[in-house]
């Protein structure tokens, strides 16, 4: 820091120094609603029983003004932000969508975090999503936080669970906490590092904070026993493997602290929650288009990582999600957008915590804002001031998982629906992939999650007017080739090569054992991963 740094950056520094921006990752029903209002609660932001996100979960029954797919299917297409002080930090925990909603939106989301909290279900460990959803945060290096969560029901042994998070996704598994007695007799968590026990005591619901107590390892190994006795072999065990934490493999995303609790009974949250300010790094400098870290003291500079459409059908208007990533944000000045060089009007700009919008004055690194109206802007572009252009590296393609074959069903809309496609495309809605002979009224639609379907189809025909048909594929994986590859691939069966926009090539797959089959088949063949690939 140099000594004659304007009062204004120090403020900055100051402001992000508090500032720990990050998602939750898992696999559906691991428990992230649960656990996100459990944040709140000791955030002090929920009070029992009555918070914004039990809302989300409950919004099945509530009528909402927003996009009307989301009310026709009950579910939310829009990732949003909570923001909540815990201690003297502001945490800003963003939403990755899931179950019927994941789409490429969940793996855009972790553009935009400096950490992850991976949660399992202790009685499941490593689930389909938690893995895809790893995947994208070891591509990025994101620092990860494991929860095991439930352990206040019959979970697995955790000794084998962390042998599961080494195998699986080698990633060094270390344990913060460990847990005395499992299911009804789950009791606590002795921290390794103070060499202390906490017990913990239940509150009816879980509504308000556990009971915690302090004990003392002579006084807690005559009270608790054979599972204070076989928690001490394992910890005996941990010590003797140097299972020891290394804070510069943690933010390299090698190696992940475990924490052990219960989100519904609030036991281990705490903790969890001391741990994402402890250890989770604070906004740091981000790397732009050129590998030029552009530090956080910087100009204002954001990075769109979400674009929502027509969020209020009453105003079609949409909504541009920006994290900042240097400088001050303040309602009302004058930013540009990186790519188009445009102005973009700040009057309007939100902060979003759940369903509610509240004007956001300012806003600083690690903060996120909604930008209404912002039309032009697509995910991955900078904004930052006139003085000061950005641009940041691409947000890469995901591995796409569904797809299916378009068609406009009205032959007079065929412009519209061209350059609604390409538009979708451009934004990211969905990926567009054409096969070599394939024209381009009949593209093929590729995803992350069938979500991203529902949403085109909605777009081309309201807002193009191309009435679309979106036929059943084939195909079931995809992998990255080559030109080579690509002719030898073109002549086999069971495989088609197609091409997206920026050139590149994905060969699909119709099934996952004809893949592997034609992988060992032609070792020579290019057939690469994708990121996100489970
Ligand atoms: P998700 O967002 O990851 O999909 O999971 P969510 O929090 O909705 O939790 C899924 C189910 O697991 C919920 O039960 C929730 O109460 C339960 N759950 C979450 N954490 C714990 C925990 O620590 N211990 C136990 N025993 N259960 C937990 P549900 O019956 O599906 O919903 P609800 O009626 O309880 O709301």
């Amino acid at each position: 820091m140099s000594i004659d740094a304007p009062p204004a950056a120090n403020e900055v520094r100051q402001q992000a120094a508090r500032r720990r921006t990050f998602a939750i990752i898992s696999h559906p029903d691991a428990g992230k609603t649960t656990l996100t209002e459990k944040f709140l609660l000791y955030g002090g932001a929920l009070t029992a029983g009555a918070g914004s996100v039990k809302a989300k979960r409950d919004r099945r029954a509530t009528a909402t003004d927003w996009m009307e797919l989301e009310r026709r299917r009950g579910i939310s297409v829009t990732s949003a932000v909570v923001q909540f002080g815990y201690r003297d930090r502001v945490l800003n925990l963003l939403d990755t969508p899931g179950h019927g909603d994941f789409s490429e939106d969940t793996y855009r989301v972790l553009s935009a975090v400096d950490a992850a909290v991976m949660v399992l279900d202790g009685a499941k460990g490593i689930e389909a999503q938690t893995r895809k959803l790893f995947e994208v945060c070891r591509n990025r290096e994101i620092p990860i936080v494991t929860f095991i969560n439930k352990w206040d029901r019959p979970a697995r042994d955790p000794l084998e669970l962390l042998d599961e998070i080494e195998d699986q996704l080698v990633l060094d598994p270390v344990p913060v906490t460990w847990p005395v007695g499992d299911g009804g007799r789950f009791s606590g968590l002795i921290d390794r590092r103070a060499g202390h026990f906490v017990r913990f005591t239940r509150t009816a619901g879980g509504t308000t904070a556990a009971g915690e107590e302090i004990v003392v390892s002579a006084q807690a190994e005559t009270e608790e026993g054979t599972a204070w006795a076989e928690a001490q072999e394992a910890i005996e065990l941990l010590d003797a493997a140097g299972a020891e934490l290394d804070v510069k493999r943690f933010e390299a995303g090698e190696l992940s602290p475990v924490f052990f609790g219960s989100a519904l009974t609030n036991f281990g949250v705490r903790l969890l929650l001391d741990a994402i300010i402890d250890m989770a790094p604070a906004p740091a400098a981000r790397l732009d288009a050129d590998g030029d870290p552009r530090p956080v003291d910087a100009g204002f500079s954001a990075v769109v990582f979400k674009v929502q459409s027509n969020m209020d059908p009453a105003h079609r208007d949409r909504m541009a999600f920006l994290r900042v990533c240097s400088g001050r944000f303040e309602r009302g000045m004058a930013i540009t957008s990186g790519r188009t060089g445009k102005t973009l009007a700040t009057k309007y700009a939100h902060t979003v915590v759940g369903r509610d919008r509240s004007t956001a004055e300012d806003a600083w690194p690690g903060d996120v804002i909604g930008l209404v109206n912002a039309a032009d802007l697509r995910v991955g572009d900078a904004v930052h001031t006139a003085r000061e252009p950005v641009r940041w590296t691409p947000v890469p393609a995901f591995a796409p998982s569904s797809f299916r074959l378009a068609r406009c069903t009205d032959t007079s809309k065929a412009k519209q629906f061209r350059s609604g496609v390409r538009q979708l495309d451009s934004e990211g809605v969905v990926q567009v992939l054409r096969r070599p002979e394939g024209s381009e009224s009949a593209p093929i639609l590729a995803a992350v999650g069938p979500l991203q379907f529902d949403v085109a189809e909605h777009r081309l025909r309201h807002e193009f007017g191309a009435p679309v048909e979106l036929a059943p594929a084939p195909w079931t994986a995809a992998r990255r080739t080559d030109e080579a590859s690509a002719a030898a691939l073109g002549a086999m069966s069971g495989v088609t090569v197609a091409a997206r926009d920026d050139g590149e090539l994905l060969a699909l797959f119709e099934s996952p054992y004809w893949l592997a089959r034609l992988q060992s088949d032609h070792p020579d063949l290019t057939l690469e991963r994708l990121i996100g690939e489970g």
